[in-house]
């Protein structure tokens, strides 16, 4: 076959090194991919955004399959424009990707099938959202509606925080559109999960769950990134708590989204908070996770293609998935200054002798240049260690991470630290 995979991060070279795997792949392409991806698919310099582009080249290369990383095209339509161009494409459409592109149609969606989540309220004036949230006590959360490259969301401690977040959302508008309609929730409280599964309609097949790190600095201290470092699996939470996640939570919106007439297909990803009162969703994601993709594929046992196979063609019920029991931990290599500005052009060494060890070293911001990697975005590495549980895939992993080098490398020192305790 020959697959063309949309993005060009660590997400989408761990994807494609998974697909490489498979003897079922001939060609693989990537659209645009970065210097990592390079080593082993050909890249197309088409953005992601271009869709116009993307599905002409795919009618060119006689691409038989399509998997598309990121959210943004997801919620612009980006399988809808290759089915309607008859190239077959892995993901969620237009409609079943609101789950992601809209918090307040996720929202509601739970509320009306009764799925556990955060009590709120949904405003689209300025005032009425400042009366009611005058009213409320902190912490509590405000969401811009839409896509806000993973900036949109402020957990506010004091009542001073939330004012101003809802005004920089709702007035200033700092997210753009996205901003336009805000939710504000209720603050839950626990431990965060990631549940990754593959979903055909009302078919549910999970992945092993992991765990991310969002903010920049170590204790979940300063600004949230797009995620600093994941691991899996997560031997502090009880299976129990996995298996309800699953039952009370993936399974009924999967079937939700089915009695909506918004059947989805392809990668749901539910980011959950475990209450005293069970888990409860802080939110959907209607693709792969970055960097919990980095840990994940790493576990799979069961050939990718086969998988991504049988979900188009509505047989995913009948596969079974298996997964390895190692561990995987993925310590995220960022540029100075990253989540704000940063530069970019610096030379990285030491991968090559990082993966002798044995470490995956997945690229997310990089080019090449005069033949040496260099940085070419604010996160710049996913440097995964495997082990037989997480204290020796962590060592691994930060092992690799000492032997990679490059001017203003940073990386937070605690990834899978609360799995050891
Ligand atoms: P999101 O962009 O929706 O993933 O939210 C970013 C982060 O904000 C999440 O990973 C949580 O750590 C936190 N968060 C979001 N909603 C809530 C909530 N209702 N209660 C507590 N923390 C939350
Ligand atoms: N790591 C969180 C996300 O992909 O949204």
């Amino acid at each position: 076959m020959r697959i063309l995979v949309i993005g060009s991060g660590g997400r989408e070279h761990t994807i494609c090194w998974s697909l490489k795997k498979s003897d079922k792949v001939k060609e693989l392409f990537c659209a645009p991919g970065n210097a990592g991806i390079a080593q082993i698919a050909e890249c197309v310099p088409i953005a992601v955004s271009q869709f116009d582009e993307l599905t002409r080249f795919a009618k060119e290369a006689s691409i038989d399959l399509v998997f598309v990383g990121p959210d943004d095209p997801l919620a612009d339509g980006i399988v809808d424009a290759f089915e309607a161009a008859g190239v077959p494409a892995f993901g969620p459409n237009k409609l079943a990707a609101e789950i992601e592109g809209s918090k307040i149609f996720m929202k509601n969606l739970l509320k009306k099938y009764d799925i556990p989540t955060a009590k709120y309220e949904t405003f689209t004036d300025y005032e009425s959202a400042s009366a009611y949230l005058s009213e409320q006590s902190t912490p509590i959360v405000i969401k811009a509606d839409g896509l806000a490259a993973g900036k949109g969301v402020t957990v506010a401690y004091s009542m001073e925080e939330a004012e101003t977040a809802l005004r920089e959302a709702m007035i200033d508008k700092v997210f753009g559109e996205a901003g336009n309609q805000i939710v504000i929730e209720e603050f839950l409280e626990g431990q965060e999960m990631s549940i990754l599964a593959f979903v055909d309609g009302e078919t549910v097949k999970p992945m092993v769950p992991a765990q991310d790190h969002k903010p920049i600095f170590d204790g979940d201290k300063g600004p949230n990134t797009g995620g600093m470092g994941t691991y899996t699996p997560l031997p502090h939470i009880d299976q129990a708590i996995i298996d309800e996640s699953i039952a009370n939570i993936i399974i009924p919106t999967a079937k939700a989204m089915v009695s909506e007439g918004r059947p989805f297909r392809g990668v749901l990803f539910a980011g959950l908070m475990i209450t005293k009162d069970g888990p409860k969703t802080i939110e959907f994601n209607a693709r792969m996770g970055d960097p919990e993709t980095q840990v994940v594929l790493p576990r799979l046992k069961t050939d990718l293609v086969d998988i991504v196979l049988a979900a188009m063609n509505g047989r995913l019920g009948e596969l079974d998935i298996e997964w390895s029991d190692d561990a995987a931990v993925c310590v995220v290599a960022a540029s100075e200054g990253y989540p704000g500005s940063y530069p970019k052009g610096r030379v990285i060494t030491g991968i090559a002798d990082a993966e002798a060890q044995g470490a995956l070293v997945f690229h997310a911001g990089t080019a090449m240049k005069d033949g040496a990697f260099v940085t070419n975005g604010g996160r710049v590495l996913g440097i995964v260690g495997r082990g037989r549980d997480i204290a020796e895939a962590r060592a691994r992993a930060y092992e690799a991470v000492s032997v990679i080098q490059f001017e203003g490398k940073q990386n937070r020192s605690d990834i899978a630290a609360k799995a050891l305790r």
